[in-house]
């Protein structure tokens, strides 16, 4: 006994130190960062000097079209009387590669570098731009003046600017958490060619690849209204820009693609949809990766050709490009969350299972749903509000005949562990006085009036537009869901935030919901550039009330009417507002709405987290539809106004891919769909891969029936199977949201980040992970009862423990998938905390922890767990909250006879907070492969514990609380 005692000490002492180290630097990301070198002497400065001309390649597909006009017979000495070159542009075969035969030459469209224009301010370098005087003009006005700056943020964060010094032109008004450290040994270098004409190269220095190069022709174009930037690509591994929508994670090629955010379904492919994200990521030839954010809030275009190569387009701002130079995919995550700013931590209901629908009509209608569903065992979280709860469709009432008594419901609701998130939109309602002279004055519009919070007409243009769109104090009217006109706040100016604040909390007075979801913030108005007459909105039973046929009209300028349109459909205010409205995007600074107008969901993100604070003094939960960088500090998001078929299914997983990307983890698609109309299999599938979305909300249109999972028989049984797998594994994903929010991970992860030396793992849309850990494989075509799952360089454990047969290396297996079954898999090497599943996060918070520790095949595993009572303010900051590290072990130091070692230890030992009683009463491991029949000690634990193997699962019960500094147990 006396060296067994022994022996647990030594091994104590060793788990101690030794253990969480190395752990420590892998849960941060599988990051290693490179240690760079702090001496400033080898440090290469800053300098003016250009490179020495190289032979630029005539890729025939970079060429600039100096002929758009039809064909005619004399074209070849046409084109050159036009100054630019004719070369017929064929392939072997004879045919046309669809490359333009008369092109500019490059020095009509290129920069020069001014003689002596080319300065060094700290860490930055200033090149003056100047252009050739027979320059090709594109669209618009040319700039007066170009610099372009490149300033070294940091080892790992470099800034090209190009902007007119000599006319202030639009920027961005989000900041972003730039460094200020500068560099002294970056891992980037730029190179800078001023012959034959003017570019630019950034370089990777470990690998010399090329991440950036603007050695094309018209690589750069800087017009008032059209901006341009052309590079070659090291890789076709490209990845992000959005809201868009693609059946492949990786970005298509030869496709031109709008940005712009719109309050569109969507529906097809290459469209531009509600948010915007002008960011991409690249994986370079040897798995090393680079992001890059263009900080634009423009109408913007991307293409990119098989070069390859990738041409941004915008129409107006400045080209202010971010690079972000990581070791991997993953780490350039983290990079891009350190500049926008991390995700928020979601409170812990959040990540339960959601009802939701347009629809219900009446309270008598949802409490049948909610009740229906409870009695189908299917568990739910939270109840969703769309907007049939609202008076007259206007936020911050409540509708006192169809929706009476739900004030008291919701408490109720709370008091059953459901949680109640309510829908707002930005619009309010202008015209209640008119429609509604029988109901109470709508107090919150007349409030926004006083404190000057709408959007309004410059006197300029009140002649320009209907009378029917201006409101008083000249306010901008448009259309939205309440009868009658509505107004836009400007989210930007602080007396909306407070005006928005003090609306939200008064509705708290009486309505005491969890959450906010904020909708139709791109921001939508119908009808804009119509009359209205015949319109949807005036015909269509969708909305109560008497409706006005009416429609924005917007003056005619070159902000509502711009010479280059990048692709985006229809006019840029087609079911928006105005361009030529203002907006005061920075104290005392008005902007066009042309220039802020993808901004505002971004704008109301933050006032309105801040009011979900302030209302309910518990962790906020806001959900926008319209986002832009960094509106993950705030919000997440789900994917919009999808289709119930299986194309929108599958599109869901690119979609949650590319959010992660965005650094917005919270994210998640209508599950079986908001328009149309399931089938039973469709929604039954879709439930089952929704119980993995980080938001896992099943979503339903207006006027559609009901799809809650207890509408069939199967769909509810399915659903529970799939919740319950997701109910028991939720301390897991709240650990991944702790990962996001302090060090900037992904939550939902793409394969390729995880096993990026898998060439296969970098074109699989239809598998994902939950952190390193978890692979989600769903059935995402209708009539499977199998399907092919690619199993990465790994030992995988099923559901129930069982390895999955495979040979070495990476596989891909046909593995059955009944109805009622979902791929879902526990990564080897990795330790999960779990609960017992149960109806509610109420119910499983209460229940004790669990460790699921699936072993790898050198008979180990490690894992973590983050705890906090779920739904306090900055539990971290404040320190109220348990993390701790778990390992597994087989091993045989002193004696012969193997023994295994579970382990735990608190990082922040033991640390008091509500809750903090929470015990540990199971571990099951996964692929032991040496038989156990007794514990053979511990230490930390209360009480007996016991173990038993069966069929390749090995259980130990007993008992150890998650508080403690340490327990552990040796089984032999
Ligand atoms: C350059 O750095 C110095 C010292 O840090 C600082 O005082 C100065 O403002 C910087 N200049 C510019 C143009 O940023
Ligand atoms: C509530 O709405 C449903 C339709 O969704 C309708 O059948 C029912 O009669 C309504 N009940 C009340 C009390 O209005
Ligand atoms: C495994 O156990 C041995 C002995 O306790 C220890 O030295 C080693 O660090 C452990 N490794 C891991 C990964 O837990």
């Amino acid at each position: 006994m006396a060296s067994t005692v022994l022996l647990f000490a030594i091994l104590i002492g060793a788990a101690l130190s030794a253990l969480a180290e190395p752990f420590r630097d892998r849960i941060r990301g599988n990051i290693r960062r490179s240690l760079v070198p702090q001496d400033l002497s080898q440090a290469a400065k800053a300098t003016c000097g250009f490179r020495r001309p190289e032979t630029i390649v005539d890729h025939d597909s970079d060429r600039i079209d100096c002929w758009p006009g039809p064909y005619i017979p004399d074209i070849a000495s046409q084109c050159r009387a036009k100054g630019c070159i004719w070369k017929p542009s064929t392939r072997p075969d004879g045919s046309s590669t669809g490359a333009p035969w008369c092109f500019y030459p490059a020095e009509r469209v290129a920069f020069q570098v001014a003689p002596g224009g080319c300065s060094v301010v700290n860490n930055t370098v200033q090149y003056r731009l100047v252009r050739p005087g027979n320059a090709h003009t594109f669209y618009s006005t040319p700039w007066s003046a170009v610099t372009l700056a490149v300033e070294e943020l940091d080892e790992r964060k470099l800034r090209i600017k190009l902007y007119n010094p000599e006319a202030s032109r639009y920027e961005v008004p989000v900041s972003l958490n730039k460094p200020t450290t500068g560099s002294t040994n970056p891992l980037y270098e730029v190179r800078v060619f001023n012959d034959p004409f003017f570019y630019f190269k950034v370089i990777r220095k470990s690998t010399a690849a090329v991440l950036f190069d603007t050695s094309l022709y018209g690589g750069i174009v800087l017009e008032d209204q059209y901006l341009q930037v052309k590079t070659r690509l090291p890789t076709t591994k490209i990845y992000g820009f959005g809201e868009t929508r693609h059946a492949t994670f990786r970005l298509p090629t030869d496709v031109s693609t709008p940005m712009w955010a719109k309050d569109e379904p969507p529906s097809y492919e290459n469209g531009n949809f509600y948010g915007f994200h002008p960011y991409y990521m690249v994986v370079e030839d040897d798995t090393k990766a680079h992001g890059v954010l263009l900080l634009t809030s423009n109408g913007m275009e991307t293409r990119r050709s098989n070069i390859p190569s990738l041409t941004m387009k915008t129409i107006g701002g400045i080209l202010d490009l971010y690079f972000l130079l990581g070791e991997s995919a993953e780490d350039v995550t983290t990079l891009y969350t350190e500049l926008v700013g991390r995700p928020f931590l979601p409170p812990y209901w959040s990540l339960g299972f959601q009802l939701s629908r347009w629809g219900y009509d009446n309270l008598s209608n949802l409490k049948r749903i909610i009740n229906r569903n409870r009695a189908a065992g299917v568990p739910q979280d939270v109840q969703t509000l769309d907007i049939d709860y609202m008076r007259n469709r206007q936020d911050f009432t409540v509708d006192y005949e169809a929706f009476a008594g739900l004030e008291e419901y919701v408490k109720e609701l709370k008091r059953e562990g459901i949680r109640v998130v309510i829908i707002l939109d930005p619009a309010i309602h202008a015209d209640s006085a008119t429609k509604h002279p029988h109901d109470p004055p709508y107090l919150s519009y007349n409030r926004g009036l006083e404190q000057d919070v709408y959007i309004k007409w410059k006197a300029e243009d009140l002649s320009k537009t209907d009378p029917i769109n201006i409101g008083p104090n000249n306010i901008l009217l448009g259309k939205v869901w309440p009868d009658g006109r509505a107004c836009f706040p400007d989210f930007f100016t602080a007396r909306t935030r407070r005006w928005w604040i003090e609306e939200v909390k008064r509705q708290y007075e009486t309505l005491k919901f969890d959450g906010l979801w904020i909708d139709m913030n791109e921001p939508a108005s119908f009808g804009t550039n119509s009359d209205g007459t015949g319109q949807w909105f005036c015909t269509s039973g969708d909305l109560p009330g008497n409706h006005s046929c009416i429609g924005l009209k917007c003056p005619q300028n070159n902000l509502e009417n711009p010479p280059y349109q990048a692709y985006i459909p229809n006019k840029l205010s087609d079911k928006t507002i105005c361009m030529s409205m203002e907006q005061e995007c920075r104290p005392g600074q008005m902007c066009k709405h042309y220039d802020v107008h993808n901004l505002y969901g971004w704008s109301q993100s933050e006032p309105t987290y801040e009011a979900n604070l302030q209302a309910t003094g518990s962790r906020p939960f806001v959900i926008s539809r319209s986002t832009y960088p960094g509106a993950g500090k705030y919000v997440g998001h789900w994917l919009g106004d999808n289709g119930a078929d299986w194309g929108a299914l599958r599109y869901s997983i690119v979609g949650m891919l590319e959010f992660n990307l965005f650094g917005i983890p919270y994210i998640g698609a209508d599950i079986c769909g908001f328009f149309m109309v399931p089938t039973e299999e469709l929604c039954a599938r879709w439930m089952q891969l929704g119980a993995f979305y980080p938001y896992s909300r099943n979503h339903n249109g207006n006027h559609f029936p009901d799809q809650d999972p207890a509408q069939w028989p199967l769909v509810a049984d399915v659903s529970k199977k799939a919740l319950a797998i997701r109910y028991r594994l939720l301390p897991y994903l709240y650990t991944l949201f702790y990962e996001a929010h302090v060090y900037g991970q992904t939550v939902i992860r793409p394969l390729h980040h995880e096993f990026k030396h898998e060439e296969a793992a970098y074109d699989i849309q239809t598998q994902f992970l939950w952190g390193e850990g978890l692979m989600i494989a769903p059935v995402v075509y209708e009539g499977q009862r199998q399907r092919e799952v690619y199993f990465p360089d790994a030992v995988w454990y099923d559901l129930y423990g069982q390895k999955v047969a495979k040979p070495a290396g990476p596989a891909t297996l046909m593995v059955p998938m009944p109805i009622d079954h979902i791929g879902v898999y526990y990564q080897g090497g990795v330790v999960f905390p779990a609960q017992a599943p149960g109806l509610n996060t109420v119910q499983t918070r209460n229940n004790p922890f669990q460790f699921i520790v699936a072993l790898n095949s050198r008979q180990k595993a490690e894992g973590y767990v983050y705890w906090d009572d779920g739904d306090s303010i900055n539990p971290i900051q404040n320190g109220k909250y348990i993390d701790g590290y778990i390992s597994c072990n087989v091993t045989n130091p002193l004696f012969g006879a193997p023994f295994v070692h579970v382990n735990y230890i608190s990082e922040t030992g033991p640390v008091p907070f509500d809750g903090d009683d929470i015990r540990v009463n199971q571990i099951f491991i996964y692929g032991l492969d040496i038989p156990v029949n007794r514990v053979r000690g511990g230490y930390g634990l209360e009480g007996p514990a016991r173990v038993s193997q069966i069929g390749g699962v090995t259980t130990v019960t007993f008992s150890a609380p998650l508080s403690a500094a340490s327990f552990g147990l040796f089984l032999d």
